[in-house]
């Protein structure tokens, strides 16, 4: 992922979020003459439209554009079928234009024919949804490669209104190209290896998808899915077909999902500000546990923080939320789990409530809802139910550990 991304490790990245969601002001007109570059930089972020592409090398159109060339793969025994994995899909918001690209899997059925398992809570969907209610074909296309920050860029967890090409602009320091599609209303990035062209048709009816063998380590269940149906195959000449493989965590996509973690700090911090830090534990697969730190400064503080996460972007999907105090170490999950032990009453610290859920959640009462978790593993202070006198952790003071550090050579030991 570091590769992929371009970074000595992903903090770096989330400062980089951070300087461009938290600007600093440049205060005299030195300043301002040394934030130029910056700012120049920033204007080359955007998308940008070229003639042609190495992605349209060689031309499928018609019968002739036959999936069943690629080497699209059977992932599982139980799989359903074959599965493309790793495509970044296109799609459009008929009334502003504006590109979405999501990362869906998309199961083979006939050469020109797949369907597309994308979530009703994902934008994908949202577009879907737009084209059903003006009766109209939506144009989506799939690319496979291009520059090496798209896969990432296209499972990132944007907002409808906030651009992926942007994001993947940014992250690789230069807009990405991109070049108008041969049979569809569409664009895709000019340097992809291969493009699939085609549409859905939202009035048609739908197609039973899956099983399939998921990053949530179970085979998720078969479902009612759009059909894809494929108008041309274009790509580079001698071209590498990307594909990856889920299931039980970690496999390659729970680097996707840490990167985000890192990356969105900044962005989670800007929505709810009382957030230090968080961790989305491997068994959690993304949508189970969120542990999240806060500074405590008042009552029930933890139960706001909970509350709006629930509200916020794909986080709201979160199914457990466990909230800690600012000394525990949020990416030791011995040390939540010993938190919550130590500082929860369940009667009094444990609040349910409803709302959408993870459409992989088969526990869930119903498809993509249910009810929801938060622990309020923090310590107890007035006003937050009946609290007894609270017991001290017992922890050597930090000038202790520090003077012992510096001292240890003359202990002898
Ligand atoms: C390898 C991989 C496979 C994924 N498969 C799907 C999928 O089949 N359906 C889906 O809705 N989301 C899937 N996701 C998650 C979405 O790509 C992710 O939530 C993304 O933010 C959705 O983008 P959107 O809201 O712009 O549509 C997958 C993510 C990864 C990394």
């Amino acid at each position: 992922m570091r590769l992929a991304l371009g970074c000595e490790d992903f903090e770096e990245l989330a400062a980089r979020v951070q300087a461009l969601v938290k600007p600093e002001m440049p205060t005299s007109l030195m300043d301002k003459m040394r934030k130029l570059p910056e700012l120049a930089k920033l204007a080359s972020f955007p998308p940008k439209t070229v003639r042609s592409g190495i992605c349209q090398e060689v031309v499928h159109e018609g019968d002739d554009a036959d999936l069943a060339r690629l080497p699209i793969i059977k992932c599982w025994p139980d799989d359903g079928g074959k599965y493309i994995t790793l495509g970044n899909i296109l799609t459009k918001d008929p009334e502003t234009g504006d590109i979405n690209v999501g990362m869906y899997r998309v199961q083979l059925f006939e050469p020109r024919m797949c369907a597309m398992h994308c979530h009703i809570h994902h934008d994908g969907a949202r577009n879907i949804r737009m084209y059903k209610k003006r009766g109209e074909r939506m144009p989506v296309a799939i690319a496979f490669g291009g520059e090496s920050v798209m896969p990432y860029a296209a499972s990132c967890p944007l907002p409808p209104n906030v651009s992926e090409l942007l994001l993947a602009g940014f992250l690789n320091g230069r807009g990405i190209e991109m070049v108008p599609c041969k049979t569809i209303d569409m664009q895709v990035p000019a340097n992809s290896e291969i493009i699939i062209e085609g549409y859905i048709d939202p009035d048609e009816e739908y197609i039973t998808e899956g099983p399939f063998g998921d990053h949530t380590g179970v085979y998720s269940l078969p479902g009612q899915y759009p059909k894809y149906h494929v108008t041309a195959v274009t790509h580079r000449r001698q071209p590498v077909y990307p594909t990856t493989i889920v299931g039980f965590p970690p496999q390659e996509d729970y680097y996707l999902g840490k990167a985000t973690e890192r990356i969105f700090l900044p962005l989670l911090k800007m929505i709810v500000p009382d957030v230090i830090d968080y961790h989305l534990p491997m068994f959690g697969a993304f949508h189970n546990f969120a542990f999240i730190k806060i500074r405590k400064e008042y009552a029930l503080q933890a139960r706001r923080v909970i509350h709006a996460i629930w509200g916020a972007g794909q986080m709201a999907l979160t199914k457990f939320i466990i909230v800690v105090d600012e000394h525990v170490n949020v990416h030791d999950e011995q040390d939540v789990l010993f938190h919550v032990g130590l500082n929860v009453d369940p009667r009094r610290d444990i609040v349910l409530s409803d709302g959408p859920l993870d459409i992989l959640d088969h526990a869930a009462p119903h498809e993509g809802a249910g009810s929801k978790m938060g622990i309020d593993a923090t310590e107890k202070i007035k006003g937050e139910g009946p609290v007894r006198e609270w017991a001290k952790e017992v922890r050597m003071p930090d000038e202790i550990l520090q003077l012992i550090d510096r001292r240890w050579s003359e202990y002898g030991l």
